[in-house]
């Protein structure tokens, strides 16, 4: 969640570190800092809130030091304080953190007691006192930090900085990413190739329990067991990802516009578009013929994306599926069958729970196959089989392209499954691929309603509570709704089953609630009309998202109706996905929150 950069240079690094920081600051924001090695000193800034409260602060009082570390900070011990933002400092240790230490209280109290004077209320600050007591006992910055890693319980990236040593870096990892970059005469680290794209383009990742030293030469890593060992260097490609808001307001903005572009990029890679066929990119290492059951794990977004996903795969390749919240499936001790499929979604590809389901379906013995954004994430990197989503790097904290290249992944996959078990003929095959090939200019069509749609905005800001309705898949678009909505413009919004509504959430409805039915004129939609016959007669207004057929055979009262393209029925949360974002994102931009990092959010959730 927090982000990590660290520099060997050959000049000042403080503007450096910044400005990998800014790249950054989607793990986390609510605080950050740097410290680097003036002469042999240490010494460093911090600030609350974001980052151009630090960079105001260097300016005021700069850094020039040649070697530094630097954080951004998404709280996890302690208040979002300058006192609690990293580095933390003990004596002559310098550290940053990502991620957890379990056992810092009794690590606290066994260092308190040993004489530590702690100035934060972290988990983090235990690091640097811990390091420093072995370095106080006479062991060397190398020798203390080797020391001081198996006493540490938890998921961690860790970078570290000692005084007296300009030309020495450590970094550690446990369960949280970290990467070293490798420079002409620098070296770096980072929480993930972003953040090291604009210092160099080869980069290796630590695998887990890895601890690396870092001189201005090169890199030495070590295993567990401190054995040297070697990991690939490889070209992140990440240079070339401008990471800029182009002409809009927001990345948030920015990234919905994108989509038909990412959508049709992603579908080039999953389908053969002359013969309108599936062509995986990948060769299964399964069949789908032998599978018996699929399991999806994921966690919010992207847990939508696999429940509509489910629907397909049953439908196409009548193969049953279940969904699960990852940090659920993990400690339900699900039965699995060995030799099943078990399918995980995830943008940043770094999602602690979704990993460690991933990491128990791996131990049951089931096939693994991962729906990830970033292809050099550790989930990426564990899964037997990785479909990369190519939506490009998502900044926005509130996912949007990454949902429907998830989306676009899952449906050729699942056209792939239903072929593979003989459920679909090629001519279903081609109609249903002909219907995904559509996709991009349909939801450029979509895209056209935003007028309409930012005009509703402005009543649904003053709404206290929204309710989102659908059937069938529209139902987890109806979920994904209510999230985007929520997590933005921090209005209370809940998704419903349409079905769902007489058992319960029909006693909130008055003249006051806004209802968002999402019914495209599918073999579901009269069933839908009668829910929302419901709602009127409750006197709750009515935003239907439709297409012209639903929108003349839906004569209900105090509706207002969106109209979307006319498509083929089984792909349209991807179309209507689109008016259900922008609805969240011009209902936050009326209310004036931070739409690209809301409140207490972070892009990569890599703690529990
Ligand atoms: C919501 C959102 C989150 C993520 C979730 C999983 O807009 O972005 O709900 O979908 O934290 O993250 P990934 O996909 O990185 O595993």
């Amino acid at each position: 969640m927090c982000g990590i950069i660290g520099i060997l240079g050959r000049g000042p690094v403080a503007e450096q570190l910044v400005d990998s920081l800014k790249r950054l600051e989607y793990r986390g924001y609510d605080s950050a800092g740097v410290a680097t090695l003036e002469g042999t000193r240490l010494d460093r800034r911090r600030a609350e809130g974001k980052l151009r409260n630090l960079e105001a602060c260097l300016k005021k009082d700069p850094l020039s030091g040649h070697s530094g570390i630097g954080h951004t900070r998404w709280a996890t011990h302690g208040k979002p304080t300058v006192a609690n933002a990293h580095p933390h400092v003990a004596d002559g240790v310098a550290v940053v953190h990502n991620g957890i230490i379990e056992n810092f209280r009794e690590l606290r109290t066994e260092l308190e007691a040993g004489g530590a004077k702690f100035t934060s209320e972290t988990d983090t600050e235990v690091v640097a006192h811990l390091v420093n007591s072995y370095m106080r006992k006479g062991a060397s910055p190398v020798d203390a930090v080797k020391a001081a890693l198996p006493r540490l319980r938890g998921a961690f990236a860790l970078a570290f900085l000692f005084e007296g040593h300009d030309d020495l870096m450590i970094g550690a990892r446990k369960g949280s990413p970290l990467a070293i970059g490798y420079g002409d005469g620098e070296m770096y680290l980072g929480s993930d190739a972003i953040a090291l794209a604009p210092l160099t383009d080869d980069i290796s990742y630590l695998d887990d329990d890895d601890w690396v030293v870092l001189t201005r030469k090169g890199a030495e890593v070590h295993d567990a067991k401190g054995d040297i060992v070697q990991r690939g260097v490889m070209k992140s490609g990440a240079s070339s990802f401008v990471v800029d808001k182009a002409n809009y307001r927001h990345f948030m903005a920015k990234e919905i516009h994108e989509q038909p572009e990412v959508v049709g990029h992603t579908l080039a890679h999953y389908l053969d578009m002359s013969t309108e066929r599936v062509a995986l990119p990948t060769q299964l290492p399964f069949d789908f013929k032998d599978i018996q059951r699929i399991s999806i794990t994921a966690c919010g977004t992207a847990n939508y994306a696999g429940y509509i996903g489910k629907y397909w795969f049953e439908r196409f390749a009548r193969l049953p599926v279940e969904i699960d919240i990852a940090s659920e499936f993990r400690y339900r001790e699900a039965p699995l069958r060995k030799g099943d499929l078990a399918i995980f979604i995830s943008q940043s590809g770094e999602t602690a729970d979704t990993l460690a389901a991933l990491r128990y379906a791996k131990e049951q013995g089931l096939h693994t196959l991962s729906v990830v954004n970033v292809p050099t994430s550790t989930i990426a990197r564990d899964s037997e089989t990785v479909m990369p989503t190519l939506a490009g790097p998502e900044i926005g904290v509130a996912s949007t392209k990454a949902f429907t290249c998830q989306l676009t992944v899952l449906a050729a996959l699942a056209v792939a499954a239903g072929r593979a078990r003989g459920e679909l003929s090629e001519q279903d095959e081609t109609k249903l691929v002909h219907g995904l090939i559509e996709l991009p200019r349909l939801m450029a069509a979509a895209l056209a309603t935003e007028h309409q749609v930012e005009r509703l905005a402005r009543d649904i800001a003053k709404s206290q509570d929204v309710l989102y309705l659908g059937r069938g898949t529209s139902y987890p678009l109806a979920l994904e709704g209510a999230l985007k909505l929520k997590e933005i413009s921090y209005i209370h919004a809940e998704g419903y089953a349409a079905g769902e509504l007489k058992h319960g959430p029909i006693a909130l409805i008055d003249e006051k609630m806004p209802v968002v039915v999402i019914a495209p004129y599918d073999r579901v939609f009269e069933k839908t009309v009668s829910n929302m016959q419901e709602v009127a007669a409750r006197g709750g207004r009515i935003i239907l998202l439709t297409d012209a057929k639903g929108a003349e055979e839906a004569t209900v009262e105090s509706l207002v109706t969106i109209v979307l393209p006319d498509m083929a029925a089984a792909f349209t949360p991807l179309v209507y996905a689109i008016p259900v974002q922008l609805l969240a994102y011009h209902t936050a931009v009326v209310m004036g929150t931070d739409v690209d990092q809301p409140r207490n959010l972070a892009k990569s959730v890599t703690v529990e």
